[in-house]
Formats: structure tokens, C-alpha cells, sequence
């Protein structure tokens, strides 16, 4: 077991957010004799796939829905692990396709609705792209 002071040096989450995760039911703790908060140790991976899943766009309430298949009692064993990352397939590789858009789009026209760079003129022209809905259109694919 460990305590919270271990556990946010080792996952480099600060103790307040872990508190927050526990609040939001997606760590348990259990209560040592003084009430201080004591994890079992594969709440590190846990820790480290909730981290990893909001890097990659997914809300904490797809996180905790995603956690919520895992076994509450015991250490999920590595298939258990592999079902719910097969899961995420479509959602990484999407993130993949909008980080080189990114990427690719820094200098470019996005089709924000700016009109500020002097290809906006000949991209998006009179914010053509703000008919397809809000936000960078040449972006978001
Ligand atoms: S960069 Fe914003 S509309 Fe072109």
C-alpha cells in the first residue's frame, strides 16, 4: 500500500488531482487506523491510463465509464488491460490525423474565421469555410 504522498511522486500527479480522481470514482483509496489514505499499488497504472486518456481528448466521465470495466477488487489482469485499449484504436488514430493537421496547418489557413494570414484571401475566402460550422474547419477534417 501506498501512501498519497508516494503516489503522486511516482505517477507525477499532484495530490489534489488525485484526490479529485478519487472523488470522481475513478481511483479508490482505503482509509489507514489514522483515516490517511492508503493505495494499492496498480492504482499506478490507473493513474497513468487516466493521464493518457485525457492527452488523447477522452472527458472524465469516458474515462470513468472505461474504468468501470475493469475489476474494482483485484489487479486487472493484462487481457483486461488489452480489451480496454483496443477500444481507444479509433479514437487514437483519429487524434493521430488531427495532430498532424495541426502539424501540417500551423503556418496555413485553418478556416477559423480569422481571415489574418494573406492566404486566408485565396483559402477562405469571405470565411467560405464558416458554412461548414463553428471553429477551424480546415482543422478539424
Ligand atoms: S487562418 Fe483563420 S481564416 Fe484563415
Amino acid at each position: 500500500m501506498l501512501t498519497i504522498t508516494e503516489v503522486s511522486r511516482r505517477s507525477g500527479v499532484a495530490s489534489s488531482a488525485l484526490r479529485f480522481y478519487e472523488d470522481r470514482g475513478l481511483i479508490r483509496a482505503e482509509r489507514a487506523g489514522s483515516g490517511h489514505r492508503r493505495y494499492p499499488r496498480p492504482v499506478l497504472r490507473r493513474i497513468a491510463f487516466i493521464v493518457f486518456a485525457q492527452r488523447i481528448g477522452l472527458t472524465l466521465d469516458e474515462i470513468g465509464r472505461e474504468l468501470a470495466k475493469l475489476p474494482p477488487d483485484r489487479a486487472p489482469s493484462r487481457t483486461e488491460w488489452e480489451q480496454l485499449s483496443s477500444n481507444w484504436s479509433d479514437r487514437i488514430d483519429a487524434r493521430i490525423a488531427e495532430l498532424e493537421r495541426l502539424k501540417l496547418g500551423l503556418t496555413e489557413c485553418i478556416g477559423c474565421g480569422c481571415l489574418s494570414l494573406d492566404r486566408c484571401k485565396l483559402a477562405n475566402p469571405g470565411d467560405c469555410a464558416g458554412e461548414l460550422g463553428p471553429g477551424p474547419r480546415y482543422w478539424i477534417g
